[in-house]
């Protein structure tokens, strides 16, 4: 495949918009859609003051910085896409909701466009199949948040060529991203193992054997992990902790992997961590920018 020169992306969540300033950040020009304007917006300021950080920091270059901010563009116009040499979808943890998307995607995109999705958990074979370049599918999951995390899981489909999987690894490359691929079972590599550690914290506190505190702070200086595993659960998001429970759970077939009633409950209630200001612990709201410009 020639070098990717357009990239777009489905989804201004906090993956979206990381992934989507990723790519700008390494000279690529792109599209970030979301169907929510408002989310749009919010993307727009979280990616501009990101950017700004890391400028201030030292990690990138004023240069590099002010070229990522104009690389960028959003749009609600899902049609915008067909330029894109590499469309990236990260959308909800849903498997319908990722399937009519690739439907409509597989329509808009060039016919040689390669169509990845970030999911954490769901099957890249049945993704694909959904769509009639099955060989041009592929997962490319980022860890959260895409600008600071360094690696990028890569999963291959039933009929993922291998043109395809190079080009997705000389891209997460381009990012400067360390890559490891994996089969494409439940949950893949990194979240076969962390989710089920996840919903262990999640029973651990459900049964009252500790505080969420002591569970955080006896796996963080226990085990050494940079946060506890209910802090990371809000952070990850709830609703897609449960998702990749229940796709474990499913795919998997063995009672182990049983979603926590606690972890369904959280969901249930709204309470989906960081993004929503409660999930386990309760966060001060983050502000909404009413910036809706089209271009960053
Ligand atoms: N949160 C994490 O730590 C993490 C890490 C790696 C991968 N992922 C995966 O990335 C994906 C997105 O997760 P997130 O945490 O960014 O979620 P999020 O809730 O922050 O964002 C999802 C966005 O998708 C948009 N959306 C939903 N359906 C859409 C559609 N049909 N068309 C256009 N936009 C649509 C929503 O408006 C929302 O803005 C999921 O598949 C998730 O499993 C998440």
């Amino acid at each position: 495949m020639a070098e990717v020169k357009m990239i777009a992306v489905v989804g201004g969540g906090q993956m979206g918009s990381g992934i989507a300033q990723v790519a700008a950040m390494n000279g690529i020009d792109v599209f970030l859609h979301d169907r929510d304007p408002q989310v749009l917006s919010k993307a727009s300021s979280s990616i501009s003051s990101s950017i700004h950080r890391m400028v201030s920091k030292g990690t990138i270059s004023q240069t590099v910085g002010v070229d990522a901010l104009k690389r960028l563009r959003l749009t609600t116009n899902l049609e915008d896409f067909h330029t894109a040499d590499f469309i990236i979808e990260a959308i909800v943890e849903s498997e319908d909701v990722k399937k009519s998307l690739f439907v409509r995607l597989d329509k808009i995109a060039k016919s040689s466009a390669i169509l990845a999705s970030n999911t954490s958990s769901i099957s890249i074979t049945r993704i694909a199949s959904s769509t009639t370049r099955p060989r041009q599918v592929i997962g490319m999951h980022f860890m959260n948040p895409p600008p600071l995390m360094k690696l990028i899981e890569i999963v291959r489909g039933a009929d993922t060529s291998d043109d395809t999987f190079a080009a997705t690894k000389a891209l997460s490359e381009r990012f400067g991203k360390v890559v490891i691929t994996s089969q494409d079972y439940p949950a893949f590599i990194v979240n076969r193992i962390l989710m089920p550690m996840i919903n262990e914290a999640f029973y651990t506190l459900y049964t009252g054997v500790a505080t969420k505190e002591d569970i955080d702070t006896g796996m963080k200086l226990g085990t050494n992990h940079p946060m506890g595993p209910l802090q990371l659960a809000d952070f990850i998001g709830l609703d897609v902790c449960l998702s990749v429970m229940r796709v474990l759970h499913t795919g998997l077939g063995d009672n182990k992997y049983a979603p926590c009633p606690l972890l369904v409950q959280y969901v249930d209630a709204g309470r989906l961590g960081r993004k929503r200001g409660i999930g386990v612990y309760e966060y001060s709201e983050e502000p909404r920018s009413t910036n809706s410009s089209s271009r960053l």
